[in-house]
């Protein structure tokens, strides 16, 4: 949580801007946003974890979903999209599809955080515990996905040792 409230503070985002995190876990980043006052809604479908952030965080509202029904939230429905540590554990098919989503429903900015470039000893021993996913992940061009997805890195910097932030606006002539 450190990380990300660092990040944010760096951004300046405008805080009139309302906030869905994807994959919101136990809502560490839908916090960060919430406590600079953007208005925050964080999703993910495991309810044990959502119980847990309720608790903690009672000024983000939490939804249960799945990602793979995003398609019921409406065009422009948020000023950000937020994605935490949730794309390098998935495949690139399932990636385009979160990133093509997370476009749409973002009016201004979808904001990603995720490694950008190997981690420690543990970082790595943890994910290849996790899946297969990590190692193509790094692999990969954020650029071009990102780019596939219909949006442009704005802005992009490291916010750990192995952590990065992607500020993502829709590539010219698209909304
Ligand atoms: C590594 S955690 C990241 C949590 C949080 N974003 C953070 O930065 O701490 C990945 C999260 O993705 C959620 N998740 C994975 N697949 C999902 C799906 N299809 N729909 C909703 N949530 C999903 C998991 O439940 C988990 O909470």
């Amino acid at each position: 949580m450190p990380a990300y409230r660092r990040a944010l503070r760096k951004l300046e985002l405008d805080t009139g801007l309302s906030v869905m995190d994807l994959a919101t876990g136990t809502g560490i980043l839908a916090a960060a946003f919430a406590e600079r006052g953007h208005p925050t809604t964080g999703i993910d479908f495991a309810a044990n974890l959502l119980n847990r952030a309720r608790k903690k965080f009672p000024a983000v509202t939490f939804r249960e979903m799945d990602l793979v029904e995003l398609d019921g939230i409406r065009d422009g429905s948020f000023g950000i999209v937020s994605i935490g540590y949730f794309l390098h554990g998935v495949d690139s098919e399932f990636r385009k599809e979160v990133l093509e989503e997370a476009a749409r429903i973002a009016s201004d900015y979808v904001i990603v955080f995720d490694y950008g470039r190997p981690g420690n000893f543990v970082v790595r021993f943890i994910e290849w515990v996790e899946g297969p996913h990590y190692p193509v992940y790094l692999a990969s061009s954020r650029v071009a996905e990102y780019r596939e997805a219909g949006l442009e890195i704005v802005k992009d910097f490291p916010t750990s040792d192995f952590g990065q932030v992607w500020v993502c606006r829709h590539l010219t002539g698209r909304v």
